[in-house]
């Protein structure tokens, strides 16, 4: 049964996908007597958290009732919204059944101890494998101080990316494609080299069948030269103030005001953890890597890579461009993956897998 309405705090949580960063997706299910009276979810960063929405739409009183949710109940003061944790007391609901508790320093397992100090019973780890997955990404923040990178590509089943003329529009289709835009959705920013730019002019923006995004992600450029297509579409498109052009401090950059180009101290060797930090300063803490295969290999040869899914049309390219540029040595050198998890897509394969 605790599983049932847990599934239930899942499907409410996602709802809040693209919109909640950097806060978890959270729902919560208020449950009397076997049947639910309340539903909320976490709907947009600095908007109530789940608990007061579930409350607010409760449909009779909820005194005695359990509490399902997918995260801990906060009990922090330092943050837009008031503590969850003395609400759900103040309600007086009898029981609460929690997936995951919160790795955030400031609740880590406080909420819980609050819960019980008031007379709440208490249930945790209810489903907790799947919590982790769906909030992998601010889990992944909390425990490291890192962003979680992605790196998406789509290749022929002999692992080419595009032609040797540089023509790679479109190698999947549409499914793969379509399945793309949800993945760009659950991240911060998209981020490409600046020859991937030069060639294909990506639009990198989220369309969707019948759904409008609240908020488009950061698109963001890595160039070392500055070259750079004024009339790229990421310049001049509606969302173009969601632009980040990410050079050296020498660098000449026309094509965007100041303020959107991120300077690092230097190129060589890449500062990651500059990146990122100066990355947080615009509200990006998740990064989905879109290519091409030098931006690729350079997050993969310095292990910035977490997560990985590919693409592979049933198609083969002969001589074309490689999924990555960099050359291994050593058999014992190679980067190893783990947990791979295979699908169809339309006529194409997903292969996901996290990064050793
Ligand atoms: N099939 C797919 O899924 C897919 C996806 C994306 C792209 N592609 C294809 O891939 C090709 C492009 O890939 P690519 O490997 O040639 O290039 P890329 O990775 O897109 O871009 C390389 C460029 O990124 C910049 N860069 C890389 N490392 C840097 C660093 N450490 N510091 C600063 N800037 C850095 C440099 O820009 P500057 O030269 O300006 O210094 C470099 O030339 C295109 O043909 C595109 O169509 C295919």
């Amino acid at each position: 049964m605790h599983e049932h309405f847990m599934r239930r705090c899942f499907e409410l949580a996602r709802q809040g996908t693209g919109r909640v960063s950097p806060n978890p997706l959270v729902g919560v299910v208020i449950v009397k007597n076997g049947q639910i009276i309340g539903e909320g979810f976490h709907e947009r960063h600095g908007g109530a958290h789940a608990e007061p929405n579930a409350f607010k739409n409760a449909t009779e009183d909820v005194t005695g009732a359990t509490l399902y949710t997918n995260l801990e109940p906060c009990c922090h003061t330092k943050k837009l919204t008031p503590p969850c944790a003395p609400l759900v007391i103040e309600k007086r609901i009898a029981h609460v059944v929690i997936c995951n508790l919160d790795p955030n320093p400031s609740v880590a397992g406080q909420g819980a101890e609050q819960l019980k100090a008031a007379g709440v019973q208490v249930t945790t780890g209810v489903l907790e494998q799947e919590g982790e997955a769906l909030n992998e990404i601010f889990f992944h923040r909390m425990r490291t101080g890192r962003p979680l990178v992605h790196l998406k590509s789509a290749a022929t089943l002999d692992g080419k990316t595009a032609l040797p003329s540089g023509e790679s529009k479109w190698i999947t289709g549409p499914e793969a494609r379509e399945d793309g835009h949800r993945g760009r959705l659950q991240y911060d920013a998209v981020v490409i080299g600046a020859e991937t730019l030069r060639k294909d002019d990506p639009a990198l923006t989220i369309r969707l069948p019948g759904f409008t995004p609240e908020r488009m992600p950061f698109r963001v450029v890595l160039t070392g030269s500055g070259k750079l297509p004024a009339g790229a579409q990421v310049f001049k498109d509606d969302f173009r103030h969601r632009t980040l052009v990410v050079t050296g401090p020498d660098i000449k950059i026309d094509s965007l005001p100041p303020q959107q180009v991120v300077r690092l101290s230097t190129l060589a060797p890449f500062p990651f953890d500059e990146f990122y930090n100066k990355l947080a300063e615009h509200g990006i803490y998740s990064l989905w890597l879109e290519g091409g295969a030098a931006l690729h290999s350079l997050f993969l040869q310095h292990k910035q890579v977490d997560r990985l899914t590919l693409y592979l049309a049933p198609k083969i390219m002969g001589e074309g461009r490689a999924l990555f540029a960099h050359t291994s040595t050593a058999l014992q050198d190679l980067l190893l993956l783990d947990r791979l998890e295979v699908q169809t897509m339309g006529a194409d394969l997903k292969i996901t897998a996290k990064m050793n």
